[in-house]
């Protein structure tokens, strides 16, 4: 089969590849249709190289049709269409019935020292070959598969993979009071989604993000946006009465702009050899900090800072004084994606489509036009803000 893989910093080339085969009982093996390009897959093809070997399949944002089941799997048959969360769980642990799937102890990668195996994340998450390519294998079926309905177009239902439920989570754990301010860092999709989840739930949702489509895109669902700098900070302070948003989501992450020291750094460690690469994340600080220290600047005293943007330094320095003195309460991690399907499910269905996901995707693309596609999405080009793979278009 065909498949998108990481060779090298920035550079990735779609391959043929051995078909992936059913290895335990509980697998099952899915035709992909539609998988989507992540910022998390942005972080793999930038800084994190030296987890990577050449080779690996990349992609975590699929979904597609069952073509075949081990014996044990009773959940699904061949046929279903099925979206496959990015998080790799049992559904039966201490950790995935306490809803910390991200934290499952039968996948975790304990080698590592790391949370629940993740399709297609390097030797950090376990190397699962990923599903962006034609066919993806599919660990602990039964509860890995989310089965969805045969009417409505992948769109709707594909971001219950990864980004719709970690905007989700990220909003749950932002812990908004009723009628309270959200502010959003970051207008990426996992942004998008964010905001809107905050404004669906009620909130008075304010963005910032340096891209104007992204802003543009943000404000035709009612949320109120910003340019990065300290304009929009100052203008936000103005707009919650001096006092900042009651919680604030970093939906950036480790490579945010405007943070030339670490910058240098991660230039550094793309640079380096594995092993001295690796050391040099385990033991220094090589986040881009500057979302992270503005939520934590911007949120009012005792309010909540909500990291869904990933971060990746051992050792990245922290302001413990500003946070100690503002009493501020910081909630974070890896999206327990099964945790939130039942919520999420009916509306993504709901015809009034009231978290927008059909508006959110700008380019739709071959399997085989991946290295420009991860091009265009890390640097916005083309007004790129969602990219989604069709390993059948051609
Ligand atoms: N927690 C999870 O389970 C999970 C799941 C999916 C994605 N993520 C993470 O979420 C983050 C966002 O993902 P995405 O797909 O939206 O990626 P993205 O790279 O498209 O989005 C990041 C956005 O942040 C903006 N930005 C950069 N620096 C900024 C700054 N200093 N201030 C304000 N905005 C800034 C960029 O212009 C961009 O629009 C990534 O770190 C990704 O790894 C986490
Ligand atoms: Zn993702
Ligand atoms: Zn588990």
């Amino acid at each position: 089969m065909r498949a998108v893989t990481w060779q090298g910093k920035r550079t990735i080339s779609v391959e043929e590849v051995p078909d992936p085969q059913l290895q335990e009982p509980g697998d099952a093996i899915i035709r992909i249709t539609s998988t989507a390009i992540c910022g998390s897959d942005l972080h793999l093809y930038e800084v994190l190289g030296p987890y990577m070997s050449a080779g690996d399949v990349l992609g975590h944002e699929s979904m597609g049709i069952v073509e075949e089941v081990g014996a044990d799997v009773t959940a699904v048959r061949p046929g279903d269409r099925v979206v496959v969360p990015f998080t790799i769980s049992c559904g039966w642990c201490w950790m995935c019935t306490r809803g910390l799937q991200s934290q499952c102890e039968t996948t975790q990668v304990t080698e590592q020292g790391s949370g629940a195996s993740l399709f297609g994340f390097s030797k950090l998450y376990g190397q699962i070959p990923g599903g962006q390519a034609e066919y993806l294998r599919v660990p602990h079926a039964d509860y890995g598969l989310i089965t969805v309905g045969r009417d409505l177009p992948d769109d709707r239902y594909l971001f219950l993979s990864d980004i719709l439920p970690t905007a989700w989570q990220g909003v749950q754990y932002a812990d908004v009071p009723d009628g309270g301010t959200l502010a959003v860092l970051g207008l990426g999709p996992v942004g998008q989604l964010a905001a809107r989840i905050g404004r669906h739930l009620g909130a008075r949702v304010l963005a910032i993000d340096p891209v104007a489509e992204r802003r543009a895109m943000a404000a035709r669902h009612g949320v109120e946006v910003f340019d990065q700098g300290d304009d929009g900070i100052a203008a936000i302070r103005d707009a919650t009465d001096g006092r900042g948003p009651d919680a604030v989501v970093d939906a950036v992450g480790m490579e945010a702009h405007g943070s030339p020291v670490a910058s240098a750094a991660h230039q550094l460690v793309g640079h380096l050899p594995d092993a001295v690469g690796q050391k040099v994340m385990e033991t220094a600080g090589v986040d881009r900090l500057a979302a992270l220290h503005t939520s934590l600047d911007l949120v009012r005293r005792g309010g909540t800072v909500s990291l869904s943007g990933v971060y990746g330094g051992a050792a990245s320095p922290m302001p413990l004084l500003t946070m100690f003195d503002k009493q501020i309460q910081l909630r974070m991690g890896q999206c327990n994606v099964r945790h939130w399907t039942d919520d999420l499910l009916p509306l993504v269905e709901d015809p009034r489509d009231p978290l927008g996901v059909t508006d959110l995707v700008t380019h739709r693309l071959p399997l085989a036009e991946a290295a420009p596609a991860y091009s265009l999405f890390q640097k916005k080009h083309d007004g790129c803000i969602k990219v989604v793979l069709d390993p059948a278009q051609s």
